[in-house]
């Protein structure tokens, strides 16, 4: 735990972390939960869901799993009614799930149509469900936070193969701006974050060399980004820190692009 972070303090408090069980949303819960917070963890993949929870108790941590997919609407009204009553009313949000690393890079036009509705039906239709659900517990208690991960492809120069995906991200940011005006009145924030190309097991796997050593010279900051470098970012959208932002992006991708 860095100093800095260790001042953002989260005991008593509620976070919902979506796709919180692998990948970089696993690093988010850990973070949370390090820090004092009681956790719910929604994800898709209740074998992950399961590794999380032992991780997340060999840390100390308050943690409850729920098999969720985001983009079904009873999913989701189920898992904040659990989350409420196993953990208490969440006051953070973090919607991270996403229809990412097992997307295959295709041309523009050959994406078939089933994809690209997954890939709104996951990235952002899901995002309004779990904002939905959770909205009137931060509405009755008079403030909450909302972190909506969206991505640096949607802000520079886009990357080619996945335009369903891109355009996805894309919607995540301007849902963030319309949403933080609608909830403000009821003092919950609303931002985005969006990373960078980050070296995940998955992306590591799946993604040849050379895009990241491109990636590590357009930096400045010249190095690869890791899930543990947006850990600051995210905790600071969650927290007392940032009761006066709302409708922003954080970009966290070593000075590749400047918004
Ligand atoms: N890895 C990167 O380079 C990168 C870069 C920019 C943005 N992002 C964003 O960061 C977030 C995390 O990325 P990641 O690399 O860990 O992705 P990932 O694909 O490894 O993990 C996504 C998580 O979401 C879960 N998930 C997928 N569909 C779901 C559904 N319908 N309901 C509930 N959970 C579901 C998965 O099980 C998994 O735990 C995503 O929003 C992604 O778009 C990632």
């Amino acid at each position: 735990m860095t100093e800095k972070a260790a001042t953002m303090k989260f005991d008593g408090k509620t976070v919902i972390v979506t796709g919180g069980a692998k990948g970089i949303g696993r690093v988010y819960s850990a973070a949370f939960a390090e820090r004092g917070a009681s956790v719910c963890v929604a994800d898709i993949d209740e074998g992950a869901l399961r590794q999380t929870s032992e991780e997340i108790g060999k840390l100390g941590g308050r943690c409850h799993c729920v098999r969720t997919d985001v983009s079904d609407p009873d999913s989701v009204e189920k898992m904040v009614r659990s989350c409420d009553s196993s953990l208490g009313p969440p006051d953070v949000l973090v919607n991270n799930a996403a229809y990412f690393s097992t997307i295959a890079r295709r041309p523009w036009n050959e994406v078939p149509a089933d994809e690209w509705r997954k890939a709104l039906d996951v990235n952002v239709v899901g995002m309004w469900l779990c904002c939905r659900a959770a909205f009137p517990y931060m509405k009755q208690r008079g403030r909450g936070k909302i972190v909506n991960i969206s991505s640096g492809t949607a802000l520079g120069s886009p990357s080619p193969g996945f335009i369903h995906y891109v355009t996805s991200k894309g919607a995540v940011i301007s849902f963030t701006r319309a949403l933080a005006r609608e909830v403000g009145e009821y003092n919950v924030n609303v931002n985005t974050v969006t990373p960078g190309l980050v070296a995940t097991e998955a992306t590591v796997a799946n993604y040849p060399k050379d895009t990241f050593l491109r990636s590590r010279e357009r930096r400045c900051l010249k190095r690869d980004l890791v899930p543990a470098d947006l850990v600051g970012a995210v905790l600071f959208l969650a927290s007392e820190e940032s009761d006066f932002v709302t409708g922003q992006i954080i970009n966290v991708d070593g000075g590749s692009i400047m918004v």
